[in-house]
């Protein structure tokens, strides 16, 4: 059913109260396959849990949000499995139904919002894995044609937070399931500083996939806001990648500050660690702000507008290359 008017608040993470003209949730490819057909041209945007968006305005067409449900195990071996899920599944109910049946590569990922149609958009990532290791093939709904074209990982073109739906195919598809090459004998990734802490805190040596999910969460948990209770998309900002020689120069002056090798001979910088350091940390203006325990994180406390979080990362970016030379950049998709 389509409705009128209807305001987004609710699905978003962010909180932010905009009105959509229009408003139909999908949960089959027949169902999407109507709705488009019957839009009449009008802009269409295509929602999963809403946990990568900033609204800064009404939007103006039809917002469609996916619920295509699915859980099926494709193939398998001795090693591996194949396993498809629906696009509306929610992930990290995904990653915890993987992780019962025993198949391994997803549980770093635990604790994720969003759905699992949403992961290749920007090829999810946290505590040393993203979905492209483990990723086989993606479903989508061509909206020219009404076609489904399938995509394999060289096709999806994945980067950091980055993959073709984001670039040259934006606003092109919906995606409608994705699979995944999963192990049955799971290779333990606890490589990530943090997760070797927590583990050793709770007395873990050598942890099942279920114990890193657990680590995983307690992490998460403990220094990123439960959008339940404040709105945020998590990082709004991507960690910049830099030349060698922009690194070098903040180690000069600053020789903990965090800095990773990337692709390339470049460096990756923490833009949390920049914007803490530029003082922004904990900054709250009325009833919006940047987050206690995590600078890369915007919040709104309640009734702020997207326009007010947009402006405040404006002002955050001019600072960051005033004081370092670095631009940051938006991970946080803006509407
Ligand atoms: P949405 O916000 O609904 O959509 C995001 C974008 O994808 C939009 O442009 C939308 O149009 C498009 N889209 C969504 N579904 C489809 C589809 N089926 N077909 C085509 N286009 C689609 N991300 C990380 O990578 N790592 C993290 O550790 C991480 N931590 C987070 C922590 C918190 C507290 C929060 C709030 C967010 C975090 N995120 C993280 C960001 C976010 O959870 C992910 O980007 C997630 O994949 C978004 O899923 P979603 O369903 O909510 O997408
Ligand atoms: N740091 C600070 N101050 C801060 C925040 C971080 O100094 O306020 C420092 C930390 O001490 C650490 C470094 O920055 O040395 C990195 O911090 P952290 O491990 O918390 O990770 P992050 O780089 O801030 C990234 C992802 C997260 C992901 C975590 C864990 C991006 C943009 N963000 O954050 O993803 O969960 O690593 O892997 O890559 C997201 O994309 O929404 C997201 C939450």
């Amino acid at each position: 059913m389509i409705k009128e008017n209807q305001d987004l608040q609710p699905f978003n993470t962010f909180g932010i109260s905009v009105k959509a003209d229009l408003f139909s949730s999908f949960d089959s490819v027949e169902t999407l396959d109507r709705l488009i057909k019957n839009s009449n041209g009008l802009p269409l945007l295509i929602l999963g849990g809403g946990s990568n968006v900033l609204f800064t305005r009404d939007y103006h067409g039809l917002v469609l949000k996916n619920e295509i449900k699915g859980f099926d195990i494709i193939s398998e071996n001795n090693d591996s499995v194949i396993v498809r899920a629906g696009a509306g599944e929610i992930w990290h109910e995904f990653v915890l139904k993987c992780i019962d049946k025993g198949f391994g590569g997803i549980e770093n990922l635990s604790l994720i919002p969003g759905s699992v149609g949403a992961s290749p958009m920007q090829n999810i990532g946290a505590y040393g894995v993203e979905i492209k290791d483990v990723f086989h093939s993606l479903s989508a709904y061509h909206l020219a044609t009404g076609e489904i074209h399938t995509f394999d990982k060289s096709q999806c073109e994945f980067g950091y937070r980055e993959s073709v739906f984001k670039r040259k195919l934006q606003g092109k598809y919906v995606i409608i399931d994705v699979s995944f090459e999963l192990s049955k004998n799971p290779k333990i990734n606890s490589s990530y500083g943090a997760i070797e802490n927590e583990l050793k805190a709770i007395g873990i040596s050598s942890p099942s996939i279920k114990d890193i999910s657990n680590a995983v969460t307690a992490i998460r948990s403990s220094k990123l806001p439960d959008p339940k209770k404040i709105g945020n998309a998590g990082s709004f900002f991507k960690n910049p990648v830099v030349e060698k020689e922009v690194a070098d120069s903040i180690l000069k002056d600053y020789p903990n500050a965090p800095v990773y090798p990337a692709d390339n001979g470049k460096r990756k910088l923490a833009a949390g660690w920049l914007i803490e350091q530029a003082g922004w940390k904990g900054k709250t203006l009325e009833n919006y702000g940047v987050h206690k325990l995590q600078a890369l994180v915007l919040v709104n406390y309640g009734g702020a507008t997207g326009q007010e979080v947009l402006d405040l990362s404006t002002s955050i970016i001019a600072d960051i290359k005033s004081k370092f030379g670095v631009d940051l950049e938006s991970e946080v998709n803006i509407l």
